[in-house]
């Protein structure tokens, strides 16, 4: 090897180790006041940052991921959730901004179910049906702080226990919500539960993603969105699947591959958008429920910011923020219209308690329920 060869290898090596000796950036989890609501209970906050620029606030009121704040493509960090400024707004409104959704996400028809022989009933908060386990569900609760960590991957466990009875569902339910913030730029929120009689379940994050960012003031009509799905379930005019599985190949909601939201999303001809006013509908994701899998990638061109979610959960209900009307403000007093954001909620599919041959969602003790979900950020350069 010549002069510079060597030089060169040198180099090389020592770049590497420098690469291996280079500690993990340093993450952060801050706890924080987040007012109070009318009762007087007081909300907290954990902020957990990493050492990109991103940064999550979750709150104790619902276990609510109340800000996501991501750089775009040239570094420039905006929040790229939808939500309120103050916990007790999130009171009023009926829109789950980043809410922890439960006991049962999405409907249950007529809400009404049956389990082991016994028919359970539950309060019809959705037209006839049951949406979201009620009026007062888990993201109108307080939610205790278990555990804070910072370092190089900054946690917060959040936790809440349902009364036996609670909402009308059996069984004492104990669930946590566990949000954590990695070094590859992925937010990664775990559920769990446990009950002490059998139950059903369905708990989801309901986060209403722009990325574009609240400043950029723009509806998600230009938003890419990629669905790693081949099937979704129909409803009728009330929202409840009729049990069909449909292809999505040659309808408009064939999102395989990339397509903006707005492209179809006016497609009066399917009736299926008719129902939903634009995308309300329970994808299922394709490979096996219960490991890690993509299902679902959005790209903004404006900022360049991309996220991709990887779910352990059978479905994933896209909803294009349809019930939006413009009536109401949410941060920094922007209001809200039908189009402005992308949910992308995983779960076993709406109304499962009533279709047997969906994925089941009853939970027995001494069994644990959970559903992971990971979304990952990068720009497009
Ligand atoms: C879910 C439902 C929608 C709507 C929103 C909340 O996404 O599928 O129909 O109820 O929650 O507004």
């Amino acid at each position: 090897m010549d002069g510079s060869g060597r030089r060169a290898r040198t180099a090389l090596l020592a770049g590497i180790a420098m690469t291996l000796a280079s500690p993990a950036l340093a993450g952060t989890a801050t706890r924080s006041p987040f007012g109070a609501l009318a009762d007087g209970s007081k909300v907290e906050a954990v902020t957990l940052t990493n050492g990109h620029g991103i940064s999550a606030k979750v709150m104790t009121l619902g276990a609510t991921l109340q800000s996501l704040i991501v750089p775009d493509r040239n570094g420039k960090a905006d929040d790229i959730v939808l939500g309120q400024d103050s916990a007790a707004e999130y009171l009023a409104r009926p829109n789950y901004f980043g809410a922890s959704v439960g006991r049962y996400a999405n409907r249950i028809a007529k809400g009404k179910f049956t389990l082991d022989g016994k028919t359970y009933t539950l309060e019809t908060n959705d037209g006839p049906n049951h949406l979201h386990g009620g009026a007062k569900g888990f993201d109108k609760r307080l939610w205790k702080i278990d555990s804070v960590t910072g370092g190089a991957e900054p946690k917060v466990v959040l936790s809440y226990v349902s009364a036996d009875g609670e909402a009308g569902y059996p069984g004492e339910l104990r669930v946590t919500a566990t949000y954590s913030l990695n070094d590859n730029n992925e937010l990664r929120l775990e559920y769990r539960a446990t009950t002490t009689k059998p139950t059903v379940l369905n708990l989801t994050n309901h986060s209403y993603f722009n990325l574009a960012g609240g400043s950029a003031n723009k509806d998600v009509m230009a938003e890419k969105v990629t669905l790693h799905a081949a099937r979704f379930t129909p409803v009728d005019a009330t929202l409840i699947p009729t049990g069909e599985r449909r292809a999505v190949a040659g309808t408009p909601f064939d999102f395989r591959e990339a397509h903006m939201v707005g492209e179809r999303i006016r497609d009066g001809r399917d009736q299926q958008i008719r129902y939903g006013r634009g995308y309300d509908h329970n994808y299922i994701v394709d490979g096996a429920p219960g490991t890690l899998r993509p299902a679902a990638r959005i790209e903004d061109a404006t900022s360049g910011r991309v996220m991709e979610m990887s779910v352990t959960a059978p479905g994933i209900q896209f909803y294009t923020g349809n019930f939006m009307d413009g009536t109401f403000f949410g941060k920094k007093n922007r209001v809200y219209r039908q189009g402005d954001a992308i949910c992308l909620e995983p779960g076993v599919f709406p109304d499962s308690p009533n279709h047997a041959d969906f994925p089941s969602a009853r939970l027995d003790p001494g069994k644990t329920y959970s559903n992971v979900m990971v979304y990952r950020f990068s720009t497009d350069r």
